[in-house]
């Protein structure tokens, strides 16, 4: 008999704009509770086990972090020991660990892995990024931009790599209803599927999404301009390449003038000198540090509407 299966975080396409406004805005409320130094203790006894393939600071250390501010605690599993697919299967982890634990946060290669992980458990599974997408970073941009403007009113740029970040962009820009302008080499585009999805969303919303491979047409007048690393984990071998493609895509002064208004969005790590400049990166347009503190509070909301 398989286990009733439980509400995952995988994309943000399985989540109405509603409820993604409504995480918001308790993200915003444990925030505003954080400052005070207060931390309500909504998941006591409840254990997240958080399993990594790729390296990370930030999932790692606002998951465990915000498990413990909410009084539960974490579990780092990485794949040495657990072996996913090689030691066990995919189902034999995912039955076992349904059985200890409350939670599962996976960061993947393949997006295919932590949605077989989601079918097999009978607790929920919190994507922390994989080859396609990026769900909880998104929340965490669309918290900073929210400490800006009304998110619907926004205009956000995203200039670079049509990967993982720029997937997730697109698809929360096409619940939320906001515009979105990809500047990407054609060769490097956003993933075809996600755009078709999120094509569909913005039908409801009324959110734009545009394209243009040139950067200055792309960044305009916008609000917000996002870059992320051209070279994601995993594509290593191919650093010297992509450094070559994406020369023209990097967010320095003379770019953001073309945008003399616009904050300055990366989710980290960031490739100083490569997608972004010093100058840019720690400068006063510069919201990459909210952005990160913002992952703390969006994934504890998140940690709280599935596993409470
Ligand atoms: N696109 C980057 C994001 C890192 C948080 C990567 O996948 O490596």
């Amino acid at each position: 008999m398989t286990a009733k299966r439980a509400r995952s975080f995988i994309t943000l396409a399985a989540w109405s704009a509603d409820e993604l406004l409504e995480l918001l805005s308790r993200a915003q409320e444990l925030k505003r509770l954080h400052h005070k130094g207060e931390g309500p203790q909504t998941l006591r006894g409840r254990t997240l086990a958080m399993y990594f393939e790729k390296p990370s600071l930030r999932t790692h250390v606002t998951f465990e972090a915000g498990m413990t501010q909410l009084g539960g605690h974490a579990i780092l599993l990485r794949p040495e020991q657990v072996g996913i697919g090689t030691r066990e299967s995919p189902r034999d982890v995912a039955r076992g660990l349904s059985r200890w634990v409350h939670g599962i946060m996976a960061r993947t290669f393949s997006h295919a892995l932590v949605e077989q992980l989601a079918e097999e458990a009978s607790i929920p599974v919190i994507n922390g990024l994989t080859d396609l997408l990026h769900p909880c970073q998104a929340m965490a941009d669309l918290q900073t931009i929210s400490e800006k403007m009304d998110p619907k009113e926004a205009t956000l740029a995203y200039v670079g790599d049509g990967n993982n970040v720029a997937n997730s962009l697109v698809l929360l820009a096409a619940l939320i209803g906001f515009r979105i302008r990809l500047g990407t080499p054609a060769s490097h585009p956003v993933s075809a599927r996600i755009l078709r999805l999120a094509e569909g969303l913005a039908r409801t919303s009324g959110a734009e999404i545009a394209w243009s491979e040139d950067p200055v047409e792309a960044i305009r007048g916008v609000d917000f301009v996002y870059t992320d690393t051209w070279t994601s984990m995993g594509q290593e071998e191919e650093a010297a390449t992509r450094r070559k493609v994406f020369a023209p895509y990097q967010v320095n002064s003379a770019l953001l003038e073309h945008c003399p208004d616009a904050w300055v969005l990366h989710c980290m790590p960031a490739h100083r000198g490569e997608e972004i400049t010093d100058e840019i990166l720690d400068g006063p347009r510069s919201l990459v540090f909210d952005q990160a503190e913002n992952r703390l509070h969006t994934q504890k909301a998140i940690l709280e509407r599935l596993m409470r």
